[in-house]
């Protein structure tokens, strides 16, 4: 075995999201997942998220099993229609849950991380993203979660994945709202995007001090054939809205020009007001990152289906049967993370003076049922190992990295898919027990040793 050292001070947890852990949806109002889950076909099993696995009841429960665990980070995020009524106004009830959440967990020694936005956006608010108003509600919304909880939460997340909430939800109708419409993914992605900014805004004014950052997901695209100039501007095209519409205002206070070009009749008029940009690129501490898989790209025929990539229609996605996959079908791909983290610095945030944290990695194994006995998820294991070393090795290259976030601390619902897949370092049984994996107790040892153990052959 050879051993990677990760520095002291760097921070080790699990992250969740509100919808897929917390249930007691008849104690808060509807958001717009609760509004699609109810549209036949559009969840895998025909699951919801009304019950999960009740985490609103067995908080108490699940913080215990993180400080068992040795957690010293836990990012959850807020459900907006839990905190409040559609009148703008707090409902207690809703804040207090979040109340009660924070104090067991700093009871516990574990340091909450919370994101504001991670879907579920309450179902009143007419146009949902495409509406600008929308932005402003974000920040309202903002303001009232931090003067609960301000005190003890030091580092706060705006938005989790803007492209997920546009694109793939606007575009390519896989999540709610359902849409297919190329230009009000366009503008979902910019009212995203300024509610980040006018968010960061009123935190910063109303708390200086504290760390405040924004999570994207990135999924690096490839050439099929790199000598094909075809097939690298499908990927540039890929890319453009996937990643860079949304890195470059943050950290550079600009729309890239191709991306503007290629969106075409579908850029809203009057979309970008002035001020807009200075607002979304004001400087953040820390950069989210989410990172699953890479994929590969060739130039094809147009897609007669909707697709979340509208500027390249003609993209088709290259399997490389070479690659193991997990059980979303996605290809183990931790090069290409190492890559990404490493370009991501010299970039963006190196230059921004700001750092990266990776806020989600991991992977869904079809894992046997907690009935059958202790699960020995050593695949699991294989890919946190392996997204770990390129961790690693991209901090080795001058990345500055401070966290690592396991997704997720616990199996829960997993959007389109319903609770056919499973992320978490915890099974939850028919009854929902929870009930830890081989994978939980590696991570703990990991967290307790800041030592990451590689096999001679890795
Ligand atoms: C990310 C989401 C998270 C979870 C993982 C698997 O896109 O942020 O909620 O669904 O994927």
């Amino acid at each position: 075995m050879s051993d990677l050292q990760f520095p002291p001070g760097f921070r080790w947890g699990a992250a969740t999201s509100s919808f897929q852990i917390e249930g007691a949806a008849e104690s808060r109002g509807d958001s717009i997942w609760d509004e699609f889950c109810r549209v036949p076909g559009a969840i895998a099993d025909g699951s919801d998220g009304r019950v999960a696995i009740d985490h609103y009841h067995r908080y108490r429960e699940d913080v215990a099993l993180m400080a068992s665990l040795g957690l010293d980070t836990y990012r959850f995020s807020v459900s907006w229609p839990r905190v409040l009524n559609p009148d703008g106004s707090v409902n207690p009830a809703g804040m207090g849950f979040y109340d009660s959440l924070v104090d067991a967990l700093c009871a516990a020694g574990i340091r909450p991380w919370l994101t504001l936005y991670h879907w579920d956006l309450p179902a009143w608010l007419p146009g949902g993203w495409t509406n600008r108003a929308t932005a402003d509600a974000f920040a309202d919304y903002t303001l009232r979660v931090h003067d609960a909880l301000g005190d003890r939460v030091r580092i706060w997340t705006t938005l989790n994945e803007p492209w997920c909430a546009s694109f793939l939800s606007y575009a390519g109708g896989e999540h709610a709202p359902g849409h297919t419409d190329a230009a009000e993914a366009y503008a979902a992605a910019h009212h995203l995007l300024l509610g980040h900014g006018l968010a960061v805004r009123a935190l910063r004014a109303a708390d200086p001090d504290a760390t405040l950052g924004l999570t994207l997901n990135f999924t690096p695209a490839y050439p099929a054939d790199p000598d094909s100039p075809a097939d690298a501007d499908v990927v540039r095209r890929v890319d453009g809205t996937s990643h860079r519409i949304f890195t470059d205002p943050v950290f550079r206070g600009e729309y890239p020009a191709d991306v503007i070009a290629d969106a075409g009749a579908a850029w809203p008029a009057d979309l970008v007001r002035a001020g807009d940009l200075e607002l979304i690129s004001a400087p953040i501490e820390i950069l989210g990152v989410n990172y699953y898989t890479s994929q590969q790209f060739r130039a094809g025929a147009d897609a007669a289906e909707p697709t979340p990539h509208p500027a390249a229609p003609d993209a088709v996605v290259v399997e490389r049967p070479d690659l193991a996959r997990t059980d979303m079908g996605w290809e183990v791909t931790p090069d290409a993370f190492r890559d990404l983290l490493i370009g991501l610095h010299r970039d963006y945030t190196g230059p921004a003076g700001s750092s990266l944290a990776i806020t989600e990695n991991g992977a869904a194994i079809d894992d046997p049922d907690p009935a059958s006995g202790p699960i020995d998820d050593v695949e699991r294991i294989d890919y946190l190992r392996g997204h770990l070393r390129a961790v690693h090795q991209a901090m080795t290259a001058g990345a500055g990295i401070d966290t690592y976030l396991v997704w997720s601390l616990i199996d829960n619902f997993e959007w389109a898919f319903g609770y056919t897949k499973r992320f978490g370092l915890v099974a939850v049984d028919k009854e929902l027990n929870r009930l830890p994996k081989a994978s939980a107790g590696w991570y703990s040892e990991l967290i307790r040793t800041a030592t990451l153990c590689l096999p001679e052959q890795a």
